[in-house]
């Protein structure tokens, strides 16, 4: 299999923040990239504190990060964009596959998909004005896949140093079927590096891809490493002392994503809603905890969910090999 991949962390909102990241690099075997969830750069030129202390170098430490940018405006990417790379950044990465509709009725994320022109002017602007490397993510477009021929001339006339194909249009959401016919269409037409993204969502089925691809450099999970943190170790045949370190990990980065948010946040109560929502990934770690989920979800003060969290980590038997949705649950 393709020994030399690289897997990489993909972006999940309100899942895969400077929390998650710091935590999952000092716990597990790090990603070879983490890429940090989009934020939109205004008009205004000033990162607000959330983004500076979600994007600040000492907050991110120790693996490497690509900041994500979420942008129409050359202007403000190339503004953004040499920010970061002043702050330190070797690779900014653009979002081109957000298919929220508050995102794509301004054009934005896979919005900017159904403008070629407008994004090859965006492109001629930005490459001739970025003093560092810059990324993209793309879905191949916004109703039919046949759109994305147009959009990888355009990408494949620009410098840009890598692009991660998702490979579905902007309607097929995160639901229907991956079209990994047009991946082997990139595969056979791009100029650009490639990496694969969507629906990794266990060490298995990155297996299988990595097979499929020995020639792909790079993939990037997702769903499935928000499920299975470990699944990076796994890919790469690291093994447990035993069954207890791989748990103790679990508590561990558990309890630290859990405090950085509560810091952050100001509040227990916030920190867990947010903890919640990263349970809906990490359950997949865990077979048949369905009683002890169902408890810490219903939790509703810090105390019963830490005492909810406890039972789970400590309690509830381990996935042999983790994969999300394996109980019929996708989001
Ligand atoms: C909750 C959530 C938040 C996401 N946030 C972002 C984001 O900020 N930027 C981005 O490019 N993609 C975002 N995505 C898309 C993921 O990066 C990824 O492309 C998608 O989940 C498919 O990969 P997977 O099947 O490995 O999860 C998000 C997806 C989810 C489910």
């Amino acid at each position: 299999m393709g020994e030399n991949t690289l897997w990489y962390c993909a972006p999940l909102e309100g899942v895969t923040g400077y929390a998650f990241r710091r935590a999952h690099a000092r716990y597990f075997t790090p990603a070879d990239k983490y890429f940090a969830p989009f934020f939109s750069p205004t008009q205004e030129h000033v990162f607000p504190p959330r983004v500076l202390r979600e994007l600040s170098p000492e907050n991110n430490a120790g693996f490497e990060l690509a900041p994500q940018l979420l942008c129409r405006s050359a202007e403000d990417f190339v503004w953004a964009a040499n920010a970061l790379f002043d702050m330190g950044y070797g690779e900014v990465n653009l979002n081109l596959g957000c298919p929220s509709g508050t995102v794509t009725a301004k054009g934005k994320g896979a919005g900017f998909l159904g403008r070629t022109e407008e994004l090859d002017h965006f492109f001629e602007q930005v490459f001739s004005a970025v003093r560092g490397r810059v990324s993209v993510k793309t879905r191949l477009g916004l109703e039919r896949p046949e759109e994305f021929t147009r959009i990888l001339a355009v990408y494949n006339r620009y410098p840009i140093c890598e692009l991660t194909v998702h490979p579905r249009v902007r309607s097929d959401m995160y639901k229907l079927p991956v079209r990994r016919e047009w991946f082997d269409y990139a595969r056979r037409e791009s100029r650009i590096p490639l990496c694969f993204n969507g629906d990794i969502f266990s060490a298995g089925l990155a297996r299988e891809l990595a097979g499929a691809y020995p020639e792909l450099g790079a993939a990037m999970l997702g769903r499935g490493l928000a499920a299975d943190p470990a699944m990076i170790g796994r890919l790469r045949g690291r093994k447990w002392r035993s069954e207890g370190a791989l748990r103790g990990a679990i508590r561990e980065f558990h309890g630290e994503v859990y405090d950085t948010c509560a810091r952050d946040f100001g509040s227990a109560k916030s920190a867990m809603l947010r903890m919640k929502e990263l349970w809906s990934y990490l359950r997949f770690s865990f077979a048949g905890c369905g009683r002890e989920l169902k408890r810490l979800m219903k939790s509703r003060s810090p105390e019963e969910y830490a005492s909810a969290a406890e039972a789970l980590i400590g309690g509830c038997a381990l996935a042999a090999e983790p994969e999300y949705g394996r109980e019929g649950e996708r989001k």
